[in-house]
């Protein structure tokens, strides 16, 4: 294959390099695009063609429905991994070997407390507020009791902000939780693993012992794996953006958790089952919604289905699926939302305009059945999902830091009023 990609304009000729990544994509390098033809840009709505960066930590094939971290298949990893190896993976780019891997799990233990004054901030709001909104706050609070911004070029300073921030977050999480149900403010663990500590600061009650369920836990360990990270998708970019212009960790990751509560993206999972819900008291109608979806006239959407990237399985949803009825199965749980769940998509996955939009279930249709079982309220489902995607976000702005990448400032193309006179308001 020629490694030159030539554009033509009025007649002009002009070349820009072809480059190849290691799983053979390609892409035409537009880097002096601008400067070489003197002012031409791209336009490209929602970034559908146009790639922001080179980068090593996740791997994904839309049409093949591949999934890999640091080059490791997200089967694989789902099936013999745990979240904090895999956090360790993303971010440091290998699997921890045993004594790596229990420093590091040591290391976020001791960072695992929070300042008392943040629970001041918890308090101030309201038991109504959305969790992502709390838990965005938090986040953006932290950089107020850990002003030192990240030196990235030093291993020590960024290895010492990622510990920080794994050992926080979960705290702000089940904070987040408590306040809503005004439970008090559980401090968690030291002598819990990391997906047994989150549990227990989220759900122990005061007033009893808190009984760790294995089926549970290993259910959201391995949820927690398969929401780490999804190359760019809007939140992780927001993530990188924000980080370009040298802000923060803690102010980036707050800026990821906004992006990410939008039901397009990670707000997917509660709109799914308010969805379900709402076809459930429809008398189980799913082809009223089918419908509805298909009707360019009605705003509606089928949540849970369809994907920027993938225009196959979302190989997170096939193994999120099975978990579902084997959570659901051991927890003796009997949730008729689930059937209505696979009912619908068989139905989707027969209807002429899915198949032809190529919308298959993502990450974001199974998932939220899995929490709901496990006792989480709907409107935390986007929280668990940050929960998940921590090590990501943290991965890919150390990535950016490291690699030095421009601040992230896109063209536009003006289609607005031309040079016009100003007008004196008397003669308006
Ligand atoms: C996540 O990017 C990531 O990697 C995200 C994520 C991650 O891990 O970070 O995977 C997590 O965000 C998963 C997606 C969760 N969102 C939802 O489930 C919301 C419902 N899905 C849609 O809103 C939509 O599919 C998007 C937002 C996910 C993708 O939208 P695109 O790529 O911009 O596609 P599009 O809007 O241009 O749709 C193409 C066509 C349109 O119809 P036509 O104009 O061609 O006639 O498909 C239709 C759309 O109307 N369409 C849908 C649909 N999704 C797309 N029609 C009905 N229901 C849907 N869900």
């Amino acid at each position: 294959m020629a490694n030159i990609a030539t554009l033509e304009i009025n007649g002009e000729k002009y070349e820009f390099p072809l480059i190849e990544g290691t799983e053979k994509e390609v892409a035409i390098d537009i880097k002096n695009l601008r400067s070489t033809t003197g002012g031409v840009t791209t336009i490209d709505p929602g970034y559908k063609n146009t790639g922001s960066c080179e980068s090593s930590i996740t791997f994904l094939d839309g049409e093949k429905g591949i999934l890999s971290y640091r080059g490791y298949s997200i089967e694989e990893l789902a099936e013999k991994a745990d979240f904090l190896e895999v956090a360790y993976l993303l971010i440091f780019g290998e699997l921890p070997t045993k004594e790596q891997n229990d420093k590091f799990h040591e290391d976020i233990k001791a960072e695992s407390l929070v300042d008392d004054d943040i629970r001041k901030i918890v308090d101030a709001f309201p038991k109504s507020a959305h969790p992502m909104g709390v838990l965005s706050s938090l986040t953006s609070a932290l950089t107020a009791f850990n002003p030192s911004s990240v030196n990235v070029d030093s291993e020590e300073d960024m290895y010492k902000s990622v510990v920080r921030i794994l050992g926080k977050f979960p705290v702000l999480v089940a904070w987040t939780l408590r306040k809503k149900q005004g439970l008090p403010l559980d401090y968690g663990d030291k002598n819990l693993g990391y997906v047994e500590n989150v549990l227990k600061m989220m759900f122990k009650k005061p007033n009893e012992e808190y009984v760790q369920n294995k089926i549970v836990v290993d259910a959201l360990d391995k949820l927690l794996i398969l929401h780490a990270d999804h190359e760019q998708n809007c939140s992780t970019s927001t993530v990188r953006i924000v980080g370009s212009s040298h802000a923060g960790l803690f102010a980036s990751l707050s800026a990821g958790i906004s992006a990410l509560w939008g039901p397009l993206h990670g707000g997917a999972n509660q709109a799914v089952l308010e969805m379900l819900e709402a076809i459930k008291e429809d008398g189980g109608d799913t082809k009223k919604y089918m419908a509805k979806a298909k009707d360019k006239e009605d705003p509606f959407r089928l949540m849970g289905f369809g994907h920027r990237v993938y225009k196959n399985f979302d190989p997170r949803a096939k193994i999120i699926k099975v978990a579902a009825d084997e959570v659901l199965a051991d927890l003796g749980v009997e949730d008729p939302i689930l059937e209505i769940a696979k009912g619908l998509e068989q139905e989707a996955l027969n209807d002429d305009y899915f198949v032809k939009r190529k919308l298959y279930p993502n990450v974001d249709f199974y998932s939220g059945i899995i929490y709901r079982g496990m006792g989480i309220p709907t409107d935390m489902f986007t929280v668990m999902f940050a929960l998940g995607r921590l090590p990501g976000w943290i991965a890919q702005w150390r990535e950016m830091r490291l690699r030095k990448e421009p601040i992230g400032r896109p063209r536009q193309l003006y289609i607005g009023e031309t040079k016009r006179p100003f007008v004196p308001i008397n003669k308006r």
